[in-house]
């Protein structure tokens, strides 16, 4: 009786854990109808974007870059590039034939945390002082005593309101970053007084998003590059768009008649997401409730912290992990990186998924069995992210009628059957790292444009564009610029 009664006490615990997963599961679910429907909302929602200021949670922001490098771009140019987990400075020096970069150097560092949420003039006398050194271990006596004034492109990722291509208003801040007094400011005078402070001649000729620096490096290698997406801390994309379709700006001239929109897709919202309890407990928790929706559904700052509540949900509902971790309850301890070793822990037993619970989370002795439901959640949040970034990248190819159907305000003819080649820049770590995260948004893209259209669609993977890509829009911005366009 004894024996009896602990096998079906095991039992009944086992299907409550099982049950959490399943429950995940279905919230989760994305078949590709419901893909469509998310980039269906989001073609609809780049139009109401465009058409009004606040006609959408879709920003659209206006860039004011209206060409994109081609490869003729020359001289040497430095990069500064701040908006995610890490920070970077960057010099190229670039060849002006055929895309020839001669030499490149970046050093990337981690944002100190309190830096995040600290003062403005911390953080910049921080980046400056890093920038400085850099220059100062770069250049060689003779370049040092060049007069010519360096020049700097500025990456700034966050949602910023442009009124030239080298001025702009911080709106918010995304990703953790909390620092008030910056609200509302430009941010290219910040830059500029701080560089002043720290006796370092160089002139920021560019702001820039990350999204736009890629975009900016994929155009300078291949010229069908139309938008560039960037799944890392943050997620976010940008694409080409022709002027006159920028309706909030009517008569808006460009010497191309297009420009790149910052779409700061990672605030986009729609009833067609599938949104579940814990998502919206973590945003209830987190530092911008109500805001970056999306983001919080597919970006590495937010999936290890989806991950565990789940986890912390299972461990409320059985023993099977043993006690409640105290670990468990501490938000965003689970870093990405971690979520994703855990998934694509290829040893038969499971032991770096073992590993990691002991070392990182304080969960000690799971069996396999448990082990296994570890990476099945892992599974389920990374799938439905990879997917819903996809379903984002198809409704980009929708708004600009590279989806195969011709647009939503295009005409269906017979030549829209050919579909262009149509490249998309992407970075960040979850596609260029995350294995299973990128082969999920690949499968999914097949689904949803179909075998026959998906084999048009290049999505190319770029390195430090989010860097070397303002570097390059410096040099085709630059008032010295010799490049052949001048
Ligand atoms: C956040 C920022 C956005 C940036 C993205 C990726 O969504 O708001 O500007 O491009 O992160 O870094």
């Amino acid at each position: 009786g004894v024996v009896v009664g602990r096998r079906l006490r095991s039992r009944r615990k086992w299907r409550r854990v099982v049950g959490v997963l399943r429950e995940l599961e279905e919230s989760c679910e994305t078949p590709v109808g419901r893909l469509k429907q998310v980039v269906d909302a989001m073609a609809v929602e780049m139009h109401a974007g465009l058409a009004s200021e606040g006609g959408s949670k879709l920003k659209m922001l206006l860039t004011f870059v209206d060409r994109l490098p081609n490869g003729s771009e020359i001289g040497t140019y430095y990069a500064l590039d701040l908006g995610g987990t890490n920070f970077r400075v960057l010099r190229v020096q670039l060849g002006g034939t055929r895309s020839s970069i001669l030499s490149k150097d970046v050093k990337r560092q981690r944002i100190p945390q309190h830096l995040m949420t600290s003062t403005s003039e911390d953080l910049f006398d921080f980046i400056t002082s890093k920038l400085k050194q850099f220059v100062e271990q770069e250049e060689t006596v003779s370049e040092a005593a060049q007069s010519r004034t360096r020049e700097l492109g500025f990456t700034f990722s966050f949602p910023v309101k442009q009124i030239s291509i080298r001025s702009g208003f911080l709106i918010r801040w995304t990703k953790g970053f909390a620092i008030e007094d910056m609200i509302g400011c430009e941010i290219i005078e910040r830059l500029q007084a701080a560089l002043m402070k720290k006796g370092l001649d160089m002139c920021a000729t560019v702001l820039v998003n990350d999204t736009v620096g890629i975009l900016a490096l994929g155009h300078y290698y291949d010229a069908d590059t139309v938008a560039a997406v960037k799944i890392g801390t943050g997620t976010n994309a940008c694409y080409m768009e022709r002027a006159d379709a920028i309706i909030k700006c009517q008569g808006l001239l460009t010497s191309s008649g297009a420009m790149v929109v910052n779409m700061e897709w990672g605030n986009f919202w729609s009833s067609h997401l599938p949104r579940t309890t814990y998502d919206i407990e973590m945003d209830m928790e987190s530092p911008n409730p109500n805001d970056q929706g999306f983001e919080k559904m597919i970006s590495g700052m937010y999936l290890g912290d989806i991950f565990r509540r789940v986890l912390l949900r299972m461990c409320e509902e059985s023993d099977v992990f043993g006690p409640v971790s105290s670990k468990l309850l501490i938000p965003f301890v689970l870093e990405m990186p971690l979520m994703a070793a855990m998934h694509e822990d290829d040893t038969p037993d499971l032991k770096v998924v073992a590993a990691i619970l002991r070392e990182k989370l304080e969960i000690q002795d799971v069996p396999l069995k448990a082990r296994r439901l570890v990476v099945k959640v892992c599974d389920v949040v990374t799938r439905r992210a990879a997917r819903l970034a996809a379903a984002g990248i198809v409704g980009i190819l929708k708004k600009i009628g590279r989806d195969g159907t011709g647009g939503i305000t295009g005409s269906r003819s017979r030549s829209d059957a050919k579909m262009r080649r149509t490249v998309v820049a992407v970075e960040g770590s979850l596609y260029t790292s995350y294995m299973m995260f990128r082969e999920y948004l690949h499968e999914a893209l097949n689904e949803i444009l179909g075998e026959d259209v998906a084999q048009h669609v290049v999505l190319r993977t770029t390195e430090d564009g989010s860097c070397v890509g303002a570097a390059l829009l410096a040099a085709l911005h630059s008032s010295s610029s010799s490049s052949s366009e001048g």
